[in-house]
C-alpha cells in the first residue's frame, strides 16, 4: 500500500500536522530531537497498531494532552483507504479502517506492511530471545493471517496452563484431567507454530543469504538458524518430562514460547564475535530480506522506513542502498537525516522523485 497523506494530532512532540507525501522517496530532515523519527513512528503505528519505540500507548500522547490521533490516507484499489488510530488516556485504543472500527487489532495486521530500519535494530542482537521471536513472528504475520491467530491462541492457552500450575504450586489439588485439556490444546497449537517457523526460516534463509552476500561483498558467510526445544523431542514428551518440576515452580518451561533464532558469522555468535561492521551488515540484510520476503509472499512492496541510516552504515553500503532505491527496487520510502542538503541533492542528481520536509520542533518548516 502507498501512503498519500498522514496527519498527527497530539502525537509525541507534534501538536497538529498534515503531510502529503510522495509515492516514491520522502525525506524528513532536521536537527536531532525535532520529530523526524516520531513521524516515521506515526506511519509505523498505522501499519502495526502500535509504536515501534514505546509500547505504552498513553506515553505517546503529547505531554499534558489527553489523547492523540493518527490518520492516514492510503491509495486503495479503487478509492483511497483511510486508517484511524485514536488513543485517549484511560480508554481502549480505537483503530478504524474507513468508518468501521476493528473488533480486534490483529485483523488489521498485514493490510499495510512496513519495514523499519533503525539504530534500535541492535536490540535484535543484544536482547533476549523474545525480541527475535517477535521480529520473526511479525514478518510471518505480515503475510499470513492464520499464523497470527495461532500465536494468539497459543498465548491464551499458555496463560491458562500457567495459572493452573501456579494454583498447584500454592497447594491446590492436582486435577489431571484439566491439565490434559490444556496440554492437548497447547501441543496442537505449538506444533503448528513450530511447523510455520521451520518453513519460514528455510525460505527466508535463501533470501537473507543472497542479500548478505551482496552487501558484504561475498567475503564471508552469515548464518540464521531456528532453535526450538521441539527440535529434540516432541512437545507431548517435553511437557511430560517437565511436569514434576513445573508443579514446583508454577509455570510452563517447555514450548515454542522458548524458541530462539541464532545469528552467526562464520558459524560463531554475532553478538560475541561479530565486529560492529559485521553486525550492521547482518541487521540491514535481515531487514532487507524482510522486505523481499514479504514482497514475494504478498506481491506488493512494503513501505520502507529508514531511520538515521547515515549513522548506521558506511558510505559504500549507503550508496548501494540508494542506488537500489533509484532503480525502483523499493517502492515508497521514508528517510530521516540530520543533514538537510545531502538527500535532496542526491535524488536531484539522479532525477528521482523526492519530497523533502524540514522539521523543526514538531512543525513542518517547508
Ligand atoms: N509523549 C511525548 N510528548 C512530548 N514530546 C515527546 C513525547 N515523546 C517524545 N517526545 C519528544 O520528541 C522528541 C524526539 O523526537 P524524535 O522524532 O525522536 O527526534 P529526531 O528528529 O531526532 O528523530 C524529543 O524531544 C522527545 O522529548
Ligand atoms: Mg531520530
Amino acid at each position: 500500500m502507498i501512503l498519500n497523506k498522514i496527519s498527527l494530532l497530539n502525537f509525541k512532540n507534534y501538536d497538529q500536522i498534515e503531510v502529503k507525501v510522495s509515492p516514491f522517496v520522502n525525506c524528513f530532515l532536521g536537527k536531532n530531537g525535532m520529530g523526524k523519527t516520531n513521524l516515521l513512528d506515526g506511519i509505523y503505528y498505522l501499519s502495526n497498531c502500535k509504536s515501534f519505540f514505546n509500547s505504552v500507548d498513553s506515553q505517546n500522547i503529547k505531554n499534558e494532552e489527553d489523547f492523540f490521533v493518527i490518520q492516514g490516507e492510503f491509495k486503495g484499489e479503487e478509492k483511497p483507504e483511510n486508517v484511524y488510530c485514536g488513543v485517549k488516556r484511560g480508554k481502549k485504543k480505537v483503530f478504524k479502517k474507513g468508518k468501521k472500527e476493528y473488533e480486534k487489532l490483529s485483523e488489521h495486521i498485514g493490510l499495510i506492511n512496513t519495514v523499519l530500519i533503525s539504530p534500535m535494530d541492535t536490540n535484535l542482537i543484544y536482547d533476549g530471545s523474545e525480541t527475535r521471536r517477535k521480529f520473526i513472528d511479525l514478518i510471518i504475520s505480515q503475510y499470513d493471517k492464520k499464523y497470527l491467530q495461532t500465536l494468539i491462541k497459543y498465548n491464551k492457552v499458555l496463560v491458562q496452563r500457567n495459572a493452573f500450575l501456579k494454583n498447584l504450586q500454592q497447594g491446590a489439588k492436582f486435577d489431571e484431567l484439566s491439565l490434559q485439556i490444556w496440554d492437548e490444546q497447547l501441543i496442537a497449537v505449538g506444533e503448528e507454530i513450530y511447523e510455520h517457523r521451520t518453513k519460514f526460516i528455510s525460505e527466508f534463509k535463501l533470501v537473507f543469504d543472497e542479500i548478505y552476500s551482496t552487501i558484504s561483498g561475498g567475503n564471508e558467510t552469515a548464518q540464521l538458524n531456528y532453535k526450538s526445544q521441539l527440535d529434540e523431542k516432541n512437545f507431548e514428551d517435553l511437557l511430560k518430562d517437565s511436569l514434576y518440576k513445573e508443579k514446583f515452580i508454577g509455570y510452563t518451561t517447555k514450548g515454542t514460547h522458548k524458541d530462539d533464532f541464532s545469528f552467526e558469522i562464520e558459524n560463531r555468535p554475532l553478538k560475541k564475535f561479530g565486529s560492529q561492521g559485521q553486525q550492521k551488515t547482518f541487521l540491514i540484510a535481515l531487514k532487507l530480506a524482510q522486505f523481499k520476503h514479504i514482497e514475494s509472499k504478498t506481491e506488493s512492496k512494503p513501505i520502507l522506513l529508514l531511520d538515521d541510516i547515515y549513522d548506521k552504515l558506511d558510505e559504500h553500503r549507503i550508496a548501494h542502498l540508494m542506488n537500489q532505491i533509484c532503480e525502483g527496487v523499493y517502492g515508497q520510502v521514508f528517510i530521516t537525516d540530520t543533514n538537510t542538503k545531502r538527500l535532496p541533492a542526491f535524488f536531484k542528481k539522479r532525477k528521482y522523485e523526492c519530497f523533502s520536509f524540514e522539521i523543526d520542533q514538531g512543525e513542518l518548516v517547508k
